[in-house]
């Protein structure tokens, strides 16, 4: 094989739960049949199988089994893996370091390094290497941010030998996302930084954390987030909630996106299976809980609704295992926006008898796959509703967003068409 060319196989590690050293899953091949189409193949490794700790890597498609699984959807990968793998920030970031622009789909995952979402690591050698032990810290975010500043404005050198080059990989590509991101470290553990981009509309570091403190005034499970403010410039960190630091090192949990329970495809022009009521029934079916987190989705919909997160895709919804057993992930990436339309707006996912619409009677069409009855989901609709008209102007000004931000997204809250 030359330099190249792309590879075709693979080997999936795991860290399993309570663990912090991974092990050999399976093995991964993703190869072209005879029409031409990306098929992708996955077998789990006997000896795994035949661990009394072994766990499946994706609740849905990837159950602990002998067979040979096999896909056609997303390109031959897997969507387990492809959640393992880094979306368009991270695929920039690794081409600019390999100074390939066309890489195969198992090229990125090989590529990125290992501070991906969830437990798994993909490697070359039957046995995984030694799990990282060292991260950036928080103090090194000037440095990240320059490095991020850089690569968006293509600043950085041609010759992927060069330092600044090499250095980009510091930033942590194998989190998802297409906002400039890096992975870093404090006492606490481990954070995911966003940072802010000059064409940016608003100051999005600083309202991404007000509609996180916001959810969970309107009682959401989110993401804990924080704010630092690094050469004159915000910072997001949130902390993240698939790792938990040990006296051993990081344990990891596992992390499936709503794409992948789904079965769904990316490109949302298609949006096939994108629906929160097709959601919500894989989810009582994954979850240990699912009362609990069906209403929790419930939740999720609605403050969507009230804030217009129109961006609100299958990949900005997750599953996570700490242990052997499934549950919905707290919010992440809750984002206002302000369409022109003030009757008509619409979520990513359908989410009722008349679609996507982003409005209450809509959403409460169908409670009862919620779990929920009429009277209760009619009162986390309207108590959600107050709580967002009262409360958004304080939240995001104790935030510090500055009083040009809070009137530009002001016309994101409540709109009009919700209640009608
Ligand atoms: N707190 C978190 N802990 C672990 N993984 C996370 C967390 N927040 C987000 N992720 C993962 O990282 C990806 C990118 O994060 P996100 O906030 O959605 O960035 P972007 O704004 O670029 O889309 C998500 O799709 C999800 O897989
Ligand atoms: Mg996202």
């Amino acid at each position: 094989m030359t330099s190249k060319e792309s590879r075709t196989e693979c080997f999936v590690y795991i860290t399993l739960p309570g663990e912090t050293t991974p092990v050999t899953a399976g093995k991964f091949a993703l190869n072209t049949n005879t029409r031409g189409d990306a098929v992708g193949q996955f077998v789990y490794r006997r000896k795994y199988l035949d661990d009394p700790r072994a766990v499946e890597i994706d609740p849905v498609e990837l159950k602990l089994s002998e067979r040979t699984y096999e896909t056609a959807l997303l390109g031959g990968v897997f969507g387990a893996l492809r959640d393992a793998g880094p979306d368009y920030w991270g695929r920039r970031v690794i081409e600019k370091h390999t100074g390939r622009s066309q890489l195969g789909e198992l090229d990125y995952l090989l590529e990125s390094p290992d501070d991906r979402a969830g437990a798994l690591a993909f490697g070359l050698n039957t046995e995984p290497p030694a799990p990282r032990r060292s991260f950036n810290q928080t103090i090194d975010l000037e440095k990240l941010q320059t490095l991020a500043d850089a690569l968006i404005k293509d600043e950085l050198p041609a010759d992927p030998l060069a330092q600044q080059v090499q250095d980009l990989l510091l930033l942590g590509t194998s989190m998802g996302g297409a906002r400039p991101k890096a992975v870093v470290e404090d006492g606490a553990g481990l954070w995911m930084a966003k940072f802010n981009q000059t064409d940016d509309r608003w100051n999005n570091a600083r309202i991404e954390h007000a509609m996180l403190r916001l959810a969970r005034a309107c009682g959401l499970i989110t993401a804990e987030s924080r704010l630092e403010t690094v050469g004159g410039k915000d910072v997001l960190l949130v902390k993240r909630f698939d790792r938990d630091k040990t006296a051993d090192g990081y344990t990891r949990a596992r992390m499936v996106s709503a794409l992948t329970v789904l079965r769904a495809d990316e490109v949302p022009q298609v949006r096939r299976n994108w629906s929160y009521v097709i959601l919500v029934e894989e989810l009582r079916r994954i979850v240990t809980e699912p009362k609990k987190d069906a209403k929790e989705l419930f939740r999720r919909i609605c403050f969507n609704a009230l804030i217009s997160n129109i961006d609100d895709h299958p990949r900005n919804h997750a599953f996570i295992a700490r242990g052997r057993r499934w549950k919905l992930s707290p919010a992440y990436d809750l984002t206002p926006s302000t369409p022109v339309s003030q009757e008509r707006r619409d979520l990513a996912l359908e989410c009722g008898d008349q679609g996507r619409y982003a409005n209450a009677k809509n959403i409460l069409s169908q409670h009862t796959r919620f779990l929920l009855e009429r009277d209760e989901a009619e009162r986390i609709v309207n108590g959600m509703k107050q709580q967002v008209e009262a409360t958004w102007s304080e939240t995001v000004r104790a935030s510090g967003v500055s009083e040009k931000d809070a009137e530009a997204i002001s016309g994101a809250f409540v709109y009009p068409g919700f209640s009608l």
